[in-house]
């Protein structure tokens, strides 16, 4: 049984075999899926989905990326919808300092008042950081985001900052990556990363893991994910599919 605790699959690129690709994933195992808005329409396919498939669950925020679009009607937004039932948290939210789509300081601003409303609402967070891992922490500490706890999504930081994250109550969620042959240093953290703190992820469409890299990305392919960190941890895979499993519908709350 696997957990993609991560995925966009209201993505257009599954417009033409959505249904087939969702019934792939449910024959290869995976029994739940949290989908991840990025902006308030993203949000709002995000729940439109969890209603129709009673596997996948929502996630409703702004993406860094989006930050400077969506302003502060958006996230009264993202607060109304945060109260649908099956909306189990808040993001994605956080900081890109590779692409930059946003002024960081937009950047920063709504990663702080998503925050706050996540504590507000009491609902964990689903944190993306790529390239700003020093701000990223500093924010989550300011804001005392360890009241709500939450996951870094694809982890791509080093030890000390994984570390550093353990101690705040943070989950880390591994995605495809993992699965490259260049992915030294994520694989050794990977190996550091106690079994109760680790999730998994795809990511989907993005990331697609070995031996798939290349092609579009979809839930089925956690597998990959979870086969590579069994290989790394030296455990079989069941182990981690069930740890990660447990781990993601206790930060999530998800009983059934
Ligand atoms: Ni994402």
């Amino acid at each position: 049984m696997f957990f993609d605790s991560h995925a966009h699959l209201d993505d257009l690129k599954y417009d033409d075999d959505r249904q087939v690709m969702l019934t792939r994933a449910k024959e290869s195992g995976i029994s739940y899926i949290v989908n991840v808005g990025y902006d308030v329409p993203s949000s709002k396919r995000s729940i439109a989905l969890s209603e129709k498939y009673n596997f996948i669950y929502a996630a409703v925020g702004i993406h860094p990326h989006d930050a400077a679009a969506e302003g502060a009607g958006g996230l009264e937004e993202i607060r109304r919808l945060s109260a649908h039932p099956k909306v189990v948290a808040i993001g994605e939210m956080g900081l890109d300092y590779y692409r930059d789509l946003s002024p960081r300081d937009v950047q920063q601003e709504m990663f702080r008042k998503q925050i706050r409303l996540a504590i507000d609402l009491n609902k964990p967070i689903i944190v993306h950081d790529r390239d700003a891992h020093g701000e990223v922490m500093k924010i989550l500490k300011d804001e005392e985001a360890e009241k709500v706890g939450g996951v870094l999504h694809c982890f791509s930081g080093s030890l000390e900052m994984a570390r550093e994250c353990l101690e705040m109550g943070f989950y880390i969620s591994i995605a495809g990556p993992v699965t490259f042959n260049n992915a030294k240093r994520l694989q050794e953290i990977v190996k550091a990363i106690p079994l109760d703190k680790l999730l998994i992820e795809t990511d989907a469409p993005y990331l697609t893991p070995e031996p798939n890299r290349g092609k579009r990305n979809e839930s089925a392919f956690v597998v990959y994910v979870a086969q590579k960190i069994s290989e790394l941890k030296g455990l079989p895979i069941e182990d981690i599919a069930q740890a990660a499993t447990s781990n993601a519908k206790m930060l999530f709350g998800i009983k059934v």
